[in-house]
C-alpha cells in the first residue's frame, strides 16, 4: 500500500473542489487550507486497505477515501474553534479559524461535510463502483459520522469537561467521536469492493478496535509529546479540563490498552481469506505512531 493511496486521494480530493475563480473564493480558499495541510490520511488508507482486502479495483475506493478525509478535515477544523477546543495550532499551521476567522472557517467544515456526501453520491462514483454501492457508502457514511455518531461523541466530550466521567462514558465518547469515523472509512472500502456481509463485519470489530486504541494514543501524545512533533498543542485536554482514558486511568494503564485494543484487531483479521499483513502491520504503526 504504502504512498500510493496518499498520491491517489490528494489528486483525487483537489479535483472535488469548486473552482476558486468565484466571489466565494475565501471560503474555497480555507477547505483547501485544511486538507493540504497534510495530515496522516489515516482514514483513506483504510479505505483502500480494505478495498485491496476484498479484492476491489482500488479506482473504486477513491470516493470513499475523499469522502472520509473531507469528513474527518471539517470535524477537526470545527474541533478547534474557541467554543469547542480552542486550539490554535492544526497540522502544523495555524488552524482554519486563526487563518480566515471563525465564520469561514465554521462553513467551511460545513461546506467540507456536504462535499463528501457529494462525491459519494456523483455519477462518478456510480460509474466506479454501482448504484447500490454509492447509496450504501452515503448511508453508513451519514449512520457514523452524525447525532448517533462522530458528532454526538463530541457532544459528550464537551458535556465531560470538569467532570470526572466514569469508564462506561468514556467509552462511549471514543468509540462515537473517533472510531465512528473510522467504522466508517474501513465499512467503506468493503462496499466500493463489493464484499460479503461476513466481511463488512469483521472490517468494523477490526475498526473499531482500533479506532478506540487512536484516541486513546491522542490522549497519551497530549501529555507526552512536543507541539513540534504533534503539530498540535499539546496539554489541550487538560487546559479544557476534559475527561480522558488518561485522566482516569494514567499513562501505563492506557499504553496497555492501546496494545491490547491493538492485538484484539489484528485477530478480527483472522476472518478474511486473502492476506491481511498489510492491516496488521498498520494497526502496530498506529499504536507505536508519534503523531
Ligand atoms: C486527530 O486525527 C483527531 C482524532 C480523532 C484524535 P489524526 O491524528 O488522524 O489527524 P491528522 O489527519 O493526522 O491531522
Ligand atoms: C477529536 O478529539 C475528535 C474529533 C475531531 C472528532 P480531540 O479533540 O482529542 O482531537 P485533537 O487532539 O484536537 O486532534
Ligand atoms: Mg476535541
Ligand atoms: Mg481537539
Ligand atoms: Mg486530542
Amino acid at each position: 500500500m504504502k504512498n500510493n493511496y496518499i498520491e491517489l486521494t490528494e489528486k483525487a480530493l483537489f479535483d472535488f473542489l469548486p473552482d476558486l475563480n468565484c466571489r466565494e473564493s475565501k471560503l474555497i480558499e480555507s477547505m483547501k487550507y485544511s486538507l493540504e495541510a497534510g495530515g496522516k490520511r489515516v482514514r483513506p488508507r483504510l479505505v483502500f486497505e480494505f478495498n485491496a482486502l476484498c479484492g476491489g479495483n482500488p479506482e473504486a475506493a477513491v470516493p470513499g477515501a475523499c469522502a472520509v478525509e473531507m469528513i474527518h478535515t471539517y470535524s477537526l477544523i470545527h474541533d478547534d474553534l474557541p467554543c469547542m477546543d480552542d486550539d490554535d495550532l492544526r497540522r502544523g499551521k495555524p488552524s482554519n479559524h486563526k487563518v480566515f476567522g471563525e465564520d469561514i472557517a465554521l462553513l467551511a467544515g460545513d461546506a467540507l461535510q456536504t462535499t463528501a456526501f457529494e462525491i459519494l453520491s456523483s455519477d462518478k462514483a456510480a460509474e466506479l463502483m454501482g448504484d447500490k454501492a454509492c447509496r450504501k457508502s452515503a448511508n453508513a457514511l451519514a449512520r457514523y459520522v452524525g447525532s448517533t455518531g462522530m458528532v454526538g461523541g463530541q457532544v459528550i466530550d464537551l458535556m465531560s469537561e470538569n467532570t470526572n466521567a466514569p469508564i462506561e462514558v468514556l467509552q462511549e465518547m471514543d468509540y462515537k467521536k473517533t472510531a465512528c469515523l473510522i467504522k466508517a472509512a474501513c465499512e467503506l472500502g468493503c462496499i466500493s469492493a463489493g464484499a460479503s456481509e461476513a466481511q463488512l463485519k469483521a472490517a468494523s470489530d477490526y475498526a473499531e478496535k482500533i479506532g478506540i486504541a487512536f484516541q486513546i494514543q491522542d490522549d497519551i501524545l497530549d501529555q507526552t509529546s512536543s507541539d513540534e512533533e504533534l503539530g498540535k498543542p499539546v496539554g489541550s485536554d487538560d487546559e479544557n479540563s476534559k475527561s480522558t482514558y488518561v485522566s482516569l486511568l494514567g499513562i501505563d494503564k492506557c499504553r496497555q490498552l492501546v496494545d491490547e485494543l491493538t492485538q484484539g484487531a489484528i485477530d478480527a483479521l483472522d476472518a478474511f481469506e486473502n492476506n491481511s499483513d498489510s492491516l496488521r502491520e498498520f494497526a502496530l504503526e498506529l499504536a507505536k505512531r508519534k503523531n
